[in-house]
């Protein structure tokens, strides 16, 4: 199908170009030099050279050759045999000529036959699965959420992107934003992979004292240059039109490790209005280091945090330092967020935080013996917050999914989308002081057809079939749980193919939880069907919100004092839901389904 719509395209720019008064005729030839080198000969470039993917194959490497140090290699696993999708390879415009190098690929390889050259690349959507209100790339892999930062009324998401394949590698930081949260326009990567190494995940911070030089208001992205050959660096980039492009600053890197520490990643960076001073927090090993500037090139040491605090499973990653306000007090106190990897609570990767104080020069952890999860699921990590948001609001963005599987979940033309947008805050239980997540009210906007039931009791089963029989795949659920004396307070959401996902509060054991064992497809990694638990308090009435979407359920309880959000992939919407009561009975009162 998709190699027929390259023919097409093609057909389509020969025939405009017949038509224009001298046709420039674009052609390739391939040189092959044994099985380890080809050079690619392209006259009169198209925009794109669109590349065959199969994702079993080894890593080519695939050179735009311009004769400049800065030329890099992408590794794009090119079809050996079978092709499974295409990605797009941009080249240089208004040039004769074009050349590439392409490597690692044996000269009786598929791809040869095709590869195509198109001024157009076909992104409508082909996954099944794909969400419809999450953020998703366009096409190719997605990972962390980087950069996150609100300017002039748009929202900017870069993430951690690689153009030339659905499966991790070349990380560049693409770009999406978006004026609500939830409606995102795709831009073009905003910083790519060059010779420094891939680009991983850091921040954007406006300049809004020009401390560095580049104009007030500049927006400064700070990340991690990683390359088996510098290893881990920071690394600094200006942009001065509002996020789309990027300068690389010359004298990168700002900041390299001592010791030759191998983890060393992940700088977000804010300023810190107590003590006039920039602070950049960065993921070293298993600790954060704090680092502190007045200029944002000049970074001087103060602090590392960890050692004997929270969970130690795994490496930390991308850190954030936000203060946040107390409900119902007129108190803040320090959050910082701490992905850690593996370690989760359900295996892999996960997000921890700690509540406490800092100074401009060290955090202090209140509860040095707690560990505290900002999300019970297993698809909820990389979590960090909106610099600059308006209203001094703090909006957390997660990518959903876990390192355990993400390379292998049943999409194609992409993988892996955001979590919804969250609005944190602190409340207090018992002495202890917790983050609490709440929808982003923009998601509000969303709700479509709404169909309710007032209220009914459950003392065994209770079917509510009609109302998420006719739905796409994509809905939001509401309900107050009242009136218990049940032990268990439960419901299956399933389908006609006997795939099902058990949502239950265990009140014995003071825990919700979501079984996704029986969900749909689960068999592409053993750490996928599994059910997942959160402690929750014992309040005589629980309010639960679902939002699904397509391959996602995220759960938000008591007003997202707990949260817990699990990738599912069914083969046909879970269109039926049954309550269901053990020990006891309950109520359930105005339950609401909006589609
Ligand atoms: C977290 C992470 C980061 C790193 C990036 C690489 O998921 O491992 O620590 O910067 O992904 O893509």
């Amino acid at each position: 199908m998709k190699k027929n719509f390259y023919h097409l395209t093609m057909a389509l720019t020969t025939a405009a170009a017949l038509a224009a008064c001298q046709p420039q005729k674009s052609a390739i030839s391939f040189e092959h030099q044994g099985d380890t080198l080809t050079i690619v000969h392209i006259t009169n470039p198209t925009k794109y050279l669109i590349l065959p993917i199969q994702e079993s194959c080894n890593e080519g490497k695939v050179k735009l050759v311009t004769g400049s140090p800065a030329d890099m290699a992408m590794d794009v696993r090119l079809a050996v045999d079978s092709v499974e999708y295409y990605v797009p390879f941009a080249l240089p415009q208004g040039a004769k000529e074009a050349t590439l190098t392409i490597g690692r690929v044996a000269a009786d390889a598929i791809c040869w036959d095709s590869i195509q050259l198109a001024d157009t690349f076909n992104t409508a959507n082909t996954d099944y699965y794909r969400p419809v209100y999450h953020h998703t790339p366009l096409y190719g892999w997605m990972n962390d959420a980087n950069g996150l930062v609100y300017k002039d009324g748009e929202y900017h998401l870069y993430f951690q992107y690689n153009p030339y394949g659905s499966k991790w590698g070349n990380m560049h930081w693409g770009h999406s934003v978006s004026k609500d949260l939830i409606h995102w326009d795709h831009l073009d990567p905003a910083i790519a992979r060059d010779t420094l190494g891939h680009i991983f995940s850091g921040s954007t911070v406006i300049d809004k004292n020009n401390s560095a030089g580049y104009g007030k208001d500049a927006m400064i992205a700070f990340y991690t240059s990683a390359s088996d050959e510098h290893g881990q660096i920071q690394c600094m980039a200006y942009s001065t039109d509002n996020g789309r492009t990027y300068t690389k600053y010359e004298k990168n890197p700002i900041l390299t490790p001592f010791d030759g520490l191998k983890d060393f990643r992940d700088p977000k960076v804010f300023w810190h209005d107590a003590t006039d001073k920039w602070i950049m927090i960065l993921a070293v090993g298993q600790e954060m280091q704090i680092y502190s500037s007045a200029n944002l090139k000049d970074w001087a040491y103060e602090s590392s945090f960890g050692e004997g605090q929270g969970a130690h499973g795994g490496v930390w990653e991308c850190p954030d330092l936000i203060e946040l306000p107390i409900e119902g007090t007129e108190l803040k106190k320090w959050v910082l967020i701490c992905n850690i990897n593996p370690g989760g609570p359900f295996g892999g990767s996960a997000t921890q935080y700690f509540v406490g104080t800092f100074d401009g020069k060290r955090f202090v952890n209140e509860s040095p013996k707690a560990t505290k999860w900002m999300d019970w699921g297993k698809d909820h990590y990389a979590t960090v917050t909106w610099s600059n948001a308006p209203e001094g609001r703090h909006i957390a963005l997660a990518w959903m999914s876990n390192w355990q599987y993400a390379n292998n979940v049943p999409t194609t033309q992409y993988r892996s989308g955001n979590s919804i947008p969250r609005d944190l805050s602190l409340y207090t239980s018992a002495g202890e002081t917790y983050l609490k997540s709440s929808p982003a009210k923009e998601l509000l906007k969303l709700r479509g057809k709404e169909e309710k039931k007032h209220s009914f009791k459950v003392d065994r089963t209770y079917n509510l079939d009609k109302l998420l029989s006719d739905n796409t795949g994509t809905y939001e659920i509401e309900m107050t749980i009242k009136n218990r004396n049940a032990e268990i307070v439960g419901f299956q959401l399933f389908n006609s193919k006997g795939e099902e996902v058990d949502i239950y509060y265990n009140l014995v054991e003071k825990k919700f939880a979501m079984d996704r064992s029986k969900s749909g497809i689960v068999s592409f990694s053993q750490d996928f069907p599994i059910v997942t638990f959160a402690p929750i308090e014992d309040n005589s009435e629980m309010t639960l919100r679902l939002f699904i979407d397509k391959s996602s359920i995220e759960a938000f309880g008591d007003d997202g004092r707990f949260a817990m959000t699990n990738l599912v992939f069914p083969s046909e919407p879970y269109n039926r839901i049954s309550f269901y009561a053990k020990g006891g009975s309950y109520t359930v009162s105005s339950f609401k389904v909006y589609k």
